[in-house]
Order: C-alpha cells, then structure tokens, then sequence
C-alpha cells in the first residue's frame, strides 16, 4: 500500500489526524517490524498521554490508563449523560449500547450476538462459573498459574456445589505446545466438564497455546473458559480463532478503557445452557446473550467510551501495537537475562510473551526488589511472590508510551542490584 492509499484508509486517516499529514507520511511506508523501533513515531504516540513525573511507570497491567482523547472523550460522555439524565437512560441508552458492543465485536471477530459488555474479566468469569450447570462430582481443571480470584471461584463452586478442582503447573519456560497441551490433557477425567486457561498468565506474561488445548479438550467433550484479561488489546487475534467456548477479557488493560470495562463471549450454542447470575424480566429467550447481562442501572458513560478507545487503538493500528510492546519487552529482557542472578520468569521464545515480563533477582525477595526499584531507581513495577505459581520477581509491564532509555534505566538497576 502507498502512502496515498493509506492515508486514505481509516487507520491512515486517524493516524494523520493523530501526528499530522507530515509526520505521519514518514512513517506510512515502514514496516511493522521496524516501525516497532522508531522513536520518532512512537515518541508522538506518548504525547497523547498525560505521564506523571515522579516514576517510570511500568505497571500498565493492572490499569493502563486512557489516552488524553480517550480520556476528553469519556468526560464528555459523564457530562451528556448527566445533562440528559434519565431522558437519555430511557431513549438512546440501549441502542448506544449495542452500537459499542458491534464496534467490540468487530474487533474481536465475532458476532455481536455472542458477545456483551461487563465491567470487568472477574464479572465475565464469574457468569460463566456460577452460571454453569454443574452436578456434584464433576471435575473442572485450570492452572496453578491462573489469576487467585478466578480460582477462587471455583474454589467457591467446588464449596458450594460439590465440584472437584485439578490444577496443573505450566512450566516457566516450555520447550514446546506439546509439552503444555499434554499437561492440561493429563488433568482431564471422564467427569471432568469446563477447562479454564490463561490466554496469557498475568503475572509472568507467557502466552499459552489456547487453540491447541481447546481442540485437545473438546476431543475430550469438555469446555473450554478463556481468561484473556491480558490479551484483548495487546496482541492481535480473534476469539473464534481461539476455538474456545467462552471468552472473557477486562477493556481497562490494554485498549485503554475507562475503569470498568469487560467483554464476555458465549458461543452461540453455549448460551441456551448457561444459568444468568441477576434475574431479568425481559429475557424469556434462553439464547439471547443479553440474558447474562442485566446490571441494573448503570454508569453506561464508561460503556460509551469504548468505541473512543477502539478509534485510539485503530489508530495507532493492532499489528504496530504488538510488535512494538514485544520491542520494548525484548529490549530489557534480552540485556538482562544473561546477567548472573538474574531469574527470568518469563519465556526466552519471543512468540510466548509480548509487553509483559518477570524478573527476580536470587537472594532478593520481590517486595524488597519492587521497593528498591521504587525508592532508589523511581521506577513502578509489581512485586509477585507466589509460591504456588513458582513466580518470585517483579512484573514489569510497559505500555505503548513508555520509550527505550525508560528502560535503559530499569536495565541499569537490575544490573547493580544483581551484583550486589
Ligand atoms: C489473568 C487475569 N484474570 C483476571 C483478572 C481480573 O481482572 P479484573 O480485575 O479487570 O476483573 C486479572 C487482573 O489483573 C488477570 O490478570
């Protein structure tokens, strides 16, 4: 494609709007892959966010805050839905709705009949879970790995319901998808009926090989519950691809939504079977998603702010996103690994991991490490100490806006804090 052609596209368009005509014209015919390392594009990129000055902040997997037009675009939504009040709850709230939820589905391949906001990865789950129809004595089976609440929630299940829980251990650094896939395929019973698995672990950033363990366990008749808290928005996919049978995700990481933000996918033949959590009068159709949905009244402005931050992504484009969030990762990590004590809990093959990644340093407990980082280097990470995940580090998760010699000085601590 020329530069003319793009710019005529709606990325280019944005894009040109975003860095203006002539900036962005110097970048139109790059490459992704090198594109991932010009600092002049991504040092305009940063501009559209407001960044504190008091520390590097390389946390964005937690919260990964809006973009300054996503975050205008938001307030103005708290201002027009207060000035209409109940007038709009009652007129265009609905319709507006599901105008965001197309606008996702789009992005997420699938069709807006299978897929409804919630606030959050923990919401979607948790319909899935405590909408599934269980009987005493099934087993269901998810990793060591998984993020706590969500085992909890089964936990919670196996209370309440009388479900048995098998976890695996995925390994930190796996030699192959075999060796992961057959882990998850040696937890399956004959009573055994929902998998769940990590898109990607979120607390070392390893990206597990979803499609493969879906075909693995509908082979063997069981379901399969995708946590892609971390994965919507970082790194490019669709869910049908996945294979899987729900799908549930938090917009408030990586596309850079308001606080509050999910999506929950139901395959379409999956929705007749699952239970909703809330009651809702309007929904004798066992089949419509929406079914799941009921929220009561709600701050539907955070809602309507999606489709600002699906522009911004758009914009900056999924295939740049992810190649430069992988940079920016093997930028610090490959400088590092090598060093003596460093422990790197992330995996060493690039296409297991994209922004976010582990380290701990031996003899260094992770709270002292992420203070240090903190105190002495002015740099924000994660402290992650997990003894039934075999994680001991700092997470360290840079987003979009955070440029190379950020983290020349995370690398530089690491280094003097591994010789001591
Ligand atoms: C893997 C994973 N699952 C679920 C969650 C819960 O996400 P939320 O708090 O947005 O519901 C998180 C949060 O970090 C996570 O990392």
């Amino acid at each position: 494609m020329n530069k003319r052609e793009f710019l005529g596209t709606a990325a280019g368009a944005g894009l040109s709007l975003l860095l203006g005509e002539r900036v962005w014209a110097r970048f139109a015919a790059l490459p992704v892959e090198r594109l991932a390392a010009d600092e002049a594009f991504w040092s305009a990129i940063r501009s559209k966010y407001r960044l504190k000055p008091d520390y590097i902040n390389l946390e964005s997997g937690y919260y990964s805050m809006q973009a300054t037009p996503v975050l205008e675009a938001f307030i103005a939504k708290v201002r027009e839905v207060n000035y209409h009040a109940s007038y709009y709850l009652r007129t265009t709230q609905v319709p507006d709705k599901a105008a965001a939820r197309d606008k996702l589905a789009t992005l997420a391949g699938c069709s807006p009949s299978e897929l409804c906001i919630t606030r959050n990865t923990t919401e979607s789950i948790a319909t899935v879970v405590a909408g599934f129809d269980w009987r005493r004595g099934d087993e269901a089976v998810m990793a060591e790995q998984d993020y706590g609440h969500m085992l909890a929630q089964f936990r919670l299940t196996a209370r309440r319901h009388g479900i048995v829980n098998k976890l695996v251990s995925v390994p930190a650094d796996p030699k192959s998808d075999d060796e992961i896939v057959q882990l998850y395929a040696g937890a399956i019973s004959p009573r055994t009926r929902l998998l769940m698995v990590s898109h990607m672990i979120n607390v070392t950033g390893q990206i597990l090989p979803v499609r493969r363990i879906a075909d693995m366990a509908h082979e063997r008749g069981v379901d399969v519950l995708v946590d892609g808290a971390h994965a919507f928005g970082q790194f490019e996919y669709t869910i049908p691809q996945l294979g899987c049978d729900y799908y549930a995700a938090s917009l408030h990481k990586w596309l850079g939504c308001p606080l509050g933000t999910g999506i929950l996918y139901v395959r379409r033949d999956k929705i007749a079977g699952l239970w909703p959590i809330y009651g809702d009068h309007r929904m004798n159709d066992d089949t419509d998603i929406m079914k799941l949905n009921h929220t009561g009244t709600h701050p539907v402005h955070t809602d309507l702010a999606i489709a600002h931050a699906i522009a911004f992504h758009e914009t900056i484009g999924g295939q740049r996103k992810e190649a430069r969030l992988r940079y920016l990762q093997n930028y610090w990590t490959s400088k590092v690994r090598p060093l003596a004590n460093v422990v790197m809990n992330t995996p060493a093959d690039p296409a297991r991991s994209c922004a976010i990644a582990n380290v701990g340093v031996t003899g260094v407990a992770p709270d002292a490490l992420a203070r240090t980082l903190l105190e002495k280097y002015r740099i924000w990470t994660n402290a992650v100490d997990n003894a039934a995940a075999g994680v001991h580090g700092v997470r360290v998760t840079p987003h979009v806006f955070i440029v190379p010699k950020e983290l020349d000085v995370l690398v530089g601590a690491i280094r003097e804090i591994a010789r001591v």
